[in-house]
């Protein structure tokens, strides 16, 4: 049995944010993401099985018809860790050929859809392999086999919103996957708006598999995992009601709590650049005199992610476009908004 597929798999924009985890990927609080629509990876597997067993992985990796052998460790280790979950990947030869849509060195992480398009791809010759299984529990088993790659892939399969982490008022939450919200969701959250200015395009600083060892022994640690916990609950009401007001307190201060556990951290660090404050002053000084829906979220990284909803869509992009644009490294900044999830190709 050989042959190919391929996934096309978003990435995802955290509001209440994941940082801090303990084997085998397990997170130490629980979190939600908009499923972006436009920032996305597309893999294509091809699969030949192999002609005598052998105990390794067989597989290259391409980027944009290049091959990247510095690549190949990060799936070793993702092979590694699904093997058990599926035995068929040590009888195949993969290549595996990824694209990004945004780009490359823009600062922005491609692990979440990489991953999690790669899980789908695998989960796809699963099938072929047992055609029993639902549709339901293969996109659970991709968002499993996602984290196991990348925490946060887990929320990069399904849309508008996802939430991976046991939640107690969250139906059918858990800590191996990444489920659809279940709860309400007022509209004017099914259309949102994210535009991410690209103000440092460099590789980050900080790696997230540093950042999420430096939450262990971090003095601040426990208050962090319960106040994301705490806004995890406090999203519930806002996301049933379309409260924008409070739907912007939780989501800047998400944001500034993840940085302030960088810059208190051993050893600390300061992800944010000049141009990032620059940008988030100038967002709390237009909301202020227009009144418009519009602020900010982090990675961690100096870029920023502009949300605003489609009613104030005009308002928002013309302040983006005359103010902030020049704040980004060569005007350079991508269009998104919140997208339905992983398609197959
Ligand atoms: O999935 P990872 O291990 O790269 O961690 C990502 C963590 C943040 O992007 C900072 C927050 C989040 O919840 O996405």
């Amino acid at each position: 049995m050989k042959g190919k597929v391929t996934w096309q798999s978003p990435s995802n924009i955290a509001l209440v944010k994941y940082w801090g985890k303990t084997d085998p990927q397990i997170p130490k609080n629980a979190s939600i993401s908009f499923t972006l629509a436009n920032c996305h990876t597309t893999t294509t597997l091809n699969y030949i099985p192999k002609k005598e067993a052998s105990d390794s992985f067989d597989f290259k990796v391409f980027l944009e018809g290049k091959e990247k052998q510095e690549f190949a460790p990060k799936i070793e280790e993702y092979f590694k860790r699904i093997e058990l979950y599926l035995p068929f990947i040590k009888h195949f030869i993969f290549e595996i050929h990824t694209n990004n849509s945004f780009p490359h060195s823009s600062g922005i992480a491609s692990s979440a859809s990489g991953m999690s398009a790669l899980s789908l791809c695998l989960m796809s010759i699963q099938k072929i392999i047992n055609s029993n299984i639902s549709k339901s529990d293969f996109f659970e088993k991709a968002s499993f086999l996602a984290r196991l790659g990348s925490g946060s892939a887990a929320r990069s399969i399904e849309g508008p919103l996802v939430v991976w982490g046991e939640h107690p008022s969250i139906f059918g939450s858990s800590n191996l996957y990444g489920i659809k919200y279940p709860g309400l969701v007022h509209e004017v959250f099914t259309t949102f708006n994210d535009t991410i200015l690209l103000v440092d395009k460099g590789v980050k600083q900080v790696s997230s598999t540093l950042g999420h060892k430096l939450m262990l022994g971090h003095p601040f640690a426990q208050a962090r995992f319960d106040q994301a916990q705490d806004n995890m609950s406090r999203i519930i009401p806002i996301l049933e009601k379309g409260d924008l007001d409070a739907f912007i307190d939780l989501v800047e201060k998400e944001a500034l709590s993840l940085h302030a556990m960088m810059m208190t951290s051993d050893p600390y660090f300061v992800l944010m650049k000049p141009n990032t404050l620059k940008i988030i002053e100038k967002i709390w000084a237009f909301r202020k005199t227009s009144g418009c829906h519009i602020c900010f979220t982090l990675d961690a990284g100096a870029n920023v992610h502009v949300l605003f909803p489609n009613k104030d869509k005009e308002l928002a992009s013309k302040f983006i476009e005359e103010e902030l644009v020049g704040f980004c490294e060569k005007n350079q900044y991508i269009r998104d908004n919140v997208g339905a999830g992983a398609i197959i190709i």
